[in-house]
């Protein structure tokens, strides 16, 4: 969108670049974004789940409720049987009741590659919401979900490893976001989700957005361990190298082996919140998580400078 002369209006308080766009309007503050995804599971039901639960989450990084959606929908009936699409859409309709958002609309198009996905409009309660600038130097980074999807959804398409087999994995992409994002919202100095740039990629938006650096370490990270065995094995997507080729030259690598550097680049669908969080505030948070039945795992933290330094 860089370059482009945009139309705005005094209502809009945050234009294109974070996890979503706010914007004001009467006594309200909405946010709205827009996701979809190609199938990352082969079981119809559960694609369609996730990828809401994938939309929902740039509503909640930015600290804020879904209320409303529309579907987008790309499909094919003669490769496709019409059952499979209304597995996605009852995968679909279960999420958006459990996130209390509603269905309005959709619209499909003819596609070869099954594409699924929603527009999703969301509201600030008392007008707060969290952007991915306000990291400050000491603040701790926090992430809600484990990653390595990208690499597990490779190993799914070769026919390495079946479904049944990565449940857990399956589970923490179906989970929604909404309760990290309560707490986000409590404590974060800056807030972004974790999807398609990889654990390195969304990272690298806070650091450049809040001009701070982030250190990562390696051994605190969350992964799926068929993750590493398949990295490993040089099972990886190609995004996750286009990641890595985004970030190199803004990361300081202290040590990380070549495949532990594809894995934080590993492209993520419906990945955790990642958050800051002042340290003073970290027996607070970790508590409340726990009351609320949410993972957290302190991955770093954010120092003065620049980029992003990966170390063990
Ligand atoms: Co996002
Ligand atoms: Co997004
Ligand atoms: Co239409």
């Amino acid at each position: 969108m860089q370059g482009l002369d945009l139309y705005t209006d005094p209502y809009t308080l945050l234009g294109v670049g974070d996890d979503a766009g706010v914007y004001a309007y009467g006594d309200s503050i909405f946010v709205h974004t827009v996701d979809f995804i190609t199938p990352v599971v082969n079981d119809p039901y559960l694609w369609g789940a996730i990828s809401t639960s994938n939309s929902l989450s740039d509503v909640y990084a930015m600290g804020c409720k879904p209320i409303n959606a529309l579907a987008i929908v790309g499909f094919n009936n003669c490769d496709l049987e019409v059952w499979v699409l209304k597995e996605v859409m009852r995968g679909c309709a279960d999420k958006l009741r459990e996130a209390k958002t509603v269905l309005l609309g959709g619209h499909t198009v003819d596609d070869k590659e099954p594409k699924f996905g929603l527009a999703v409009m969301g509201v600030c309660e008392g007008r707060r919401f969290l952007t991915q600038q306000g990291a400050k130097p000491g603040d701790l980074i926090a992430l809600t979900k484990p990653i390595g999807v990208g690499i597990l959804t490779k190993a799914i398409k070769e026919g390495k490893i079946s479904e049944r087999d990565l449940r857990h994995a399956i589970d923490y992409m179906l989970k929604l976001n909404d309760k990290a994002s309560q707490i986000a919202l409590e404590f974060a100095t800056a807030c972004t989700d974790v999807t398609g740039f990889g654990l390195l990629g969304h990272a690298y938006n806070i650091a450049r957005k809040s001009e701070v650096k982030l250190v990562i370490e390696f051994s605190k990270v969350p992964v799926y361990e068929e993750a590493v065995f398949f990295v490993k094995e040089k099972i990886y997507p190609k995004g996750a190298m286009d990641n890595y080729n985004f970030v190199k030259e803004s990361l300081e690598n202290q040590g990380l082996d070549w495949w532990q550097l594809l894995l934080l680049s590993d492209p993520v669908t419906s990945g955790g919140l990642l958050f800051t969080i002042s340290e003073e505030k970290r027996q607070e948070v970790e508590k409340k998580a726990k009351e609320m039945g949410i993972d957290i795992w302190i991955v770093g933290r954010a120092v003065e400078g620049k980029g992003i330094t990966v170390s063990y």
